[in-house]
C-alpha cells in the first residue's frame, strides 16, 4: 500500500467570497468544527503515516484565529505548509506573524486580471486587497503561486494573467481550468469553455512557458471533458492524499462529501493510520478489482486509475462507473453533449454559492 504524501486540512468551509465554481459541498452546514487540538493532533498523526506537506485550506483557512499556532505544530513535526488562501482577510503584519510561525509557501486564487470582472466572480471587492495581499507575500520572502481557475468567462485573459503574475513576482502560475464538481457543476452552462477558447489559451500558456525559459513555473490544466481520457484524479482514489473536512470527515477526496451514502470516518475516532490503512472508504477504489469495462483491460488503467469517481458518480448515478470524461466510457455522450452546448449555447448566469457564509 502506498503512503500518502499530502494531507488536505479543509480548516472551515466559510469564505467571504461567493465563487461560481467552488468545489465546496452544496449543501453542507450544521457541524461542528474542529477545535485547535484535534488539528494539532491530526498534523502529528499524519507525521507519523510519512506525510510530508500539508495544504491548508477551506473555504478560507484565514477565518481561523488559530491559524498561526496551527502552522507551528505543523512545522515542528517537520510538515511542509503551504496555505491556499483567497487573501482575504489579510494585513501584512498578519502575513509576517504566519511566515515566523513556519509558513513555507502561499497559494493566492485570483479570479480575473480585470478588477470589475474579478470582483463580480468573487461576489465582492477583492481586487485591490489581492494585489496588497500579493505584495505583502512576496516582501514576507515566502513563495507564491497564484492559481488562477479557467472557464469560459476568463480564458482569454491568460496572457494579462502571465504578465501579472510576473508583475507580482510569483514563482509559479498555476492555470487551471474549472473542474466540473460542486457548485462548478451547478453552474457547468455557465462556465465550459468552447473548444477554440481552450486552445488558444493552451497556446498562450506554452509560448509564456518558453519565453520564461523556467523563471516562472507555468502550469495549464486542461479540463478534462476536453480531453478525452480523464485525469488521475487525486492521483488515484486512496494512494497519495487524505482530505480532512472541518467537522472532521477523513476522505481520499475533497469532493467526496457530494457523494451521499459513503461509509465515513471522523479523526476524531479513529488515526490517520487505522483510516488510510483499514477505512472502507479508502479501500473502495484501490487496485484494479473494482474496475468495469473497459477500464479492466485498458492500457491506462494505471495511469488514470478510471479517472474520477465523483465525476462518475455525478454524470451517471455510479460510482464505479468508468469516467465519462473517458472516450471509452459507455456514458461519454454525455461529455460530447456538454461540449456541443458549450459551443452552440450563450453563457448562462452564474448561480453563486451564498449559503456557504453561515456553515463551518
Ligand atoms: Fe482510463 Fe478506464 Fe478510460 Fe482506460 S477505459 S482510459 S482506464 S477511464
Ligand atoms: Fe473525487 Fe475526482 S473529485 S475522485
Amino acid at each position: 500500500m502506498n503512503r500518502p504524501y499530502t494531507l488536505i486540512a479543509e480548516l472551515t468551509y466559510r469564505c467571504p467570497l461567493a465563487c461560481g465554481y467552488c468545489s465546496n459541498p452544496v449543501d453542507y452546514g450544521g457541524r461542528t468544527p474542529l477545535d485547535t487540538a484535534a488539528w494539532r493532533r491530526i498534523f502529528r498523526e499524519a507525521e507519523e503515516l510519512g506525510i510530508v506537506q500539508l495544504n491548508l485550506t477551506g473555504g478560507e483557512p484565514l477565518l481561523r484565529d488559530d491559524l498561526a499556532p496551527l502552522i507551528t505544530e505543523a512545522r515542528r513535526v517537520d510538515l511542509y505548509v503551504n496555505l491556499i488562501t483567497s487573501g482575504i482577510p489579510l494585513d501584512r503584519n498578519r502575513v509576517a506573524r504566519l511566515r515566523d510561525a513556519g509558513l513555507d509557501a502561499v497559494q493566492l486564487s485570483w479570479q480575473s486580471t480585470d478588477p470589475d470582472e474579478c470582483n463580480e466572480l468573487a461576489g465582492m471587492a477583492v481586487y485591490d486587497r489581492k494585489l496588497a495581499a500579493a505584495q505583502w507575500i512576496v516582501e514576507s520572502g515566502l513563495l507564491l503561486t497564484l492559481n488562477v481557475v479557467l472557464h469560459r468567462r476568463n480564458l482569454h485573459r491568460v496572457n494579462e494573467m502571465i504578465s501579472l503574475a510576473e508583475t507580482l513576482g510569483a514563482h509559479r502560475l498555476e492555470l487551471a481550468n474549472v473542474q466540473y464538481a460542486g457548485w462548478a457543476l451547478v453552474n457547468r452552462l455557465a462556465l465550459l469553455p468552447t473548444r477554440e477558447q481552450l486552445d488558444r489559451a493552451r497556446a498562450a500558456a506554452e509560448a509564456a512557458r518558453s519565453r520564461l525559459g523556467g523563471r516562472m513555473d507555468i502550469l495549464f490544466v486542461t479540463p478534462d471533458w476536453y480531453a478525452d481520457v480523464p485525469r488521475p484524479c487525486m492521483d488515484g482514489w486512496g494512494r497519495r492524499f487524505i482530505v480532512v473536512a472541518p467537522d472532521g470527515a477523513v476522505l481520499p477526496c475533497h469532493a467526496a462529501q457530494t457523494i451521499p451514502g459513503l461509509p465515513l470516518d471522523y479523526a476524531t475516532s479513529r488515526s490517520l493510520t487505522d483510516i488510510w490503512e483499514h477505512s472502507e472508504l479508502f479501500n473502495l477504489f484501490r487496485g484494479e478489482e473494482w474496475m468495469p469495462s473497459p477500464c479492466r483491460t485498458c492500457e491506462r488503467r494505471a495511469i488514470d486509475y478510471g479517472g474520477c469517481r465523483c465525476q462518475a458518480f455525478h454524470l451517471t448515478g455510479d460510482l464505479a462507473a468508468t469516467d465519462p470524461a473517458c472516450r471509452w466510457s459507455p456514458a461519454h455522450s454525455l461529455v460530447q453533449q456538454a461540449r456541443l452546448d458549450a459551443d452552440r449555447l450563450a453563457s448562462e448566469p452564474l448561480i453563486q454559492p451564498r449559503l456557504l457564509k453561515n456553515v463551518s
